[in-house]
């Protein structure tokens, strides 16, 4: 877990739960189809996967866990981002849940750039909203379908970061790629928003079919103690 780049307040899909939760689901629970002898009559037993439920009304906003699902990758092998938060004992179980649960805004963002402050500027996402949703080039690419790290994703600039942080309400920010931060910008993005302790980071998040606009955003991670991040399950209700 150290490996993983991340910090205290750092909500992140990391490598290491995904891998142990993956393996840990294929030895635990035998497959339906060949374990379980069913009667002929029971043929057509076949379970349900769905992306919205109670017709449009909620969205399923995770992504499925599987062993072929992209792994965050730090190119310097980084730990925690910053030291004294985390020796301060802050970890995933001391988040706000109500900064993860409320009121948001999905928004669409411009295709040809990363999430510059420009960018920022120019989605004018009004004072008040507290929790925003960026769906980016990433969702198009579908680079949470494709095993392999892809580094050219786009993610917050630095100067993006701070001009989030200067100008808007926002404490909740979702993101479509394992980073919230643009690989150029790993480091410097992340410290912007970690340095006000107060904004909470979800990224990996499966953006894709739901329409822009307002929802209440329910998101839960799990309560590791003395963890940085944690695999969380997010939906939003219309
Ligand atoms: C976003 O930044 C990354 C580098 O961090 C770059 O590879 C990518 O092309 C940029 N994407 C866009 C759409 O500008």
């Amino acid at each position: 877990m150290t490996q993983t780049m991340s910090s205290p307040l750092l909500l992140l899909l990391l490598s290491t739960v995904i891998t142990v939760t993956a393996a840990a689901a294929t030895s635990a629970y035998p497959s339906v189809t060949t374990d379980c002898t069913v009667s002929p009559a029971d043929n057509e037993l076949v379970p349900v996967r769905r992306e919205v439920y109670g017709g449009g009304r909620i969205f399923d906003i995770s992504h499925r866990y599987t062993v072929d699902m992209p792994l965050f990758w730090s190119p310097n092998g980084l730990g925690h981002m910053i030291d004294r938060y985390f020796d301060a004992g802050f970890d995933v179980d001391t988040l706000d849940l109500e900064v993860l649960n409320g009121p948001a805004l999905l928004v669409d963002v411009p295709r040809d750039s990363n999430i510059t402050a420009q960018v920022m500027e120019s989605l004018k996402i009004p004072k008040g909203v507290r929790r925003v949703l960026f769906r980016t080039l990433n969702t198009d690419r579908r680079l949470m379908y494709k095993s392999e790290y892809d580094t050219s994703y786009v993610g917050f600039t630095t100067d993006g970061a701070r001009w989030l942080v200067k100008n808007t309400d926002i404490k909740l920010v979702g993101l479509d790629f394992l980073s919230v931060a643009s690989d150029d910008h790993l480091l410097s993005a992340h410290l912007e928003f970690f340095e006000s302790r107060e904004i909470i980071l979800v990224e990996g998040l499966k953006l894709e079919d739901v329409p822009v606009g307002m929802y209440n955003v329910h998101c839960l991670p799990l309560r590791l103690v003395g963890a940085e991040g944690s695999p969380i399950r997010c939906i939003l209700i219309k």
